[in-house]
């Protein structure tokens, strides 16, 4: 995929390979054409697209097709290109995106590529009947906790009023929450027009620490995981810098003393979290542009 649907191929590689057992590798469509990636007529080629239509992720599904691969598409509109020329897919059915930021169509390919990991995995014996059952049934909470999440979208307006003026922010995340720090950044940049950086929070010390002072903000992805203990030292890190800090957690009584501003989501199991974790950001990201 390109984009905001190659971020969501991120997140579906770790539920692959934490629920289908399959190894996975996620491309983006326009270097994948490119170089001479290894495929084999035993290799899969998932093609993720909102619109079906995005020219290096259609020739990079003819390229596999010209491997001998298996092409797959996840794609949201109907009778698109990909849709046409994959031998096989899903559609997400989220409905047209009327603006030019995939946002639902995200949501939805995180959606389904967690069905898709669960149904391979339960044909490959690899995920248990419980286990699935246990991914289903907190699937099936979702749309009542992202009405839950979206009502926030007042306290998202009045920080993003009061973040107006910044002409720069960071956003961190680890683990499943890493593919949202780099889809909060690219939502922030094309709708705000404010200049942002996604990283995954292990790899801040590498360099854009040094960046971060009073006015550089970070939004940090912190709900309560299992690698929660590790972002909350990172946030310790951004502190010491005095940079201004914008959680997004499950609970706001683990980073109330440490940060500046917190949004709260409802929390599910981990790999589902960015559904949720996402939303915030797109609104952030709207409110933003607004109040610019
Ligand atoms: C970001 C965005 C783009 C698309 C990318 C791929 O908000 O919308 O980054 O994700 O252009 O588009 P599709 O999914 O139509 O192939």
């Amino acid at each position: 995929g390109c984009g905001s649907a190659y971020y969501a191929g991120l997140i579906g590689e770790y539920l692959f390979e934490e629920y289908a057992g399959v190894p996975v590798e996620v491309e983006l469509a326009s270097e994948f054409r490119y170089r001479k990636p290894i495929i084999t007529p035993r290799t899969a080629v998932l093609a993720i697209s909102q619109s079906g239509e995005t020219a290096d992720t259609l020739e990079a599904v003819r390229e596999g097709k010209r491997k001998q691969a298996l092409t797959l598409g996840l794609v949201n509109t109907v009778g698109s290109s990909v849709a046409r020329e994959t031998d096989a897919g899903v559609y997400n059915h989220a409905g047209p995106e009327i603006g030019v930021a995939s946002t639902k169509a995200f949501v939805s390919q995180l959606t389904v590529l967690a069905l898709m990991s669960v149904f391979i995995g339960r044909l490959r014996g690899c995920l248990s009947e419980s286990a699935a059952g246990g991914l289903l049934a907190e699937l099936y909470e979702m749309p009542d906790r992202l009405r839950e999440t979206l009502e926030k979208r007042d306290e998202i307006r009045a920080m993003a009023l009061h973040y107006a003026g910044m002409e720069n922010c960071l956003f961190l995340g680890r683990k499943y929450q890493a593919p949202i720090a780099y889809e909060g950044a690219l939502k922030l940049k094309e709708v705000s027009y404010v200049h942002a950086e996604g990283y995954s929070s292990g790899e801040m010390k590498h360099g854009p620490i040094a960046l971060i002072d009073e006015s550089f903000p970070s939004i940090v992805l912190c709900p309560e995981d299992s690698v929660f203990e590790k972002t909350r030292s990172n946030i310790e890190e951004l502190r010491a810098r005095k940079g201004p800090i914008i959680a997004v957690t499950t609970d706001h009584h683990l980073v109330e003393h440490l940060t500046d501003s917190i949004i709260e989501v409802p929390k599910t199991l981990e790999c589902l979290e960015p559904i949720l974790t996402v939303v915030p950001l797109q609104l952030f990201a709207y409110e933003l542009a607004v109040a610019r």
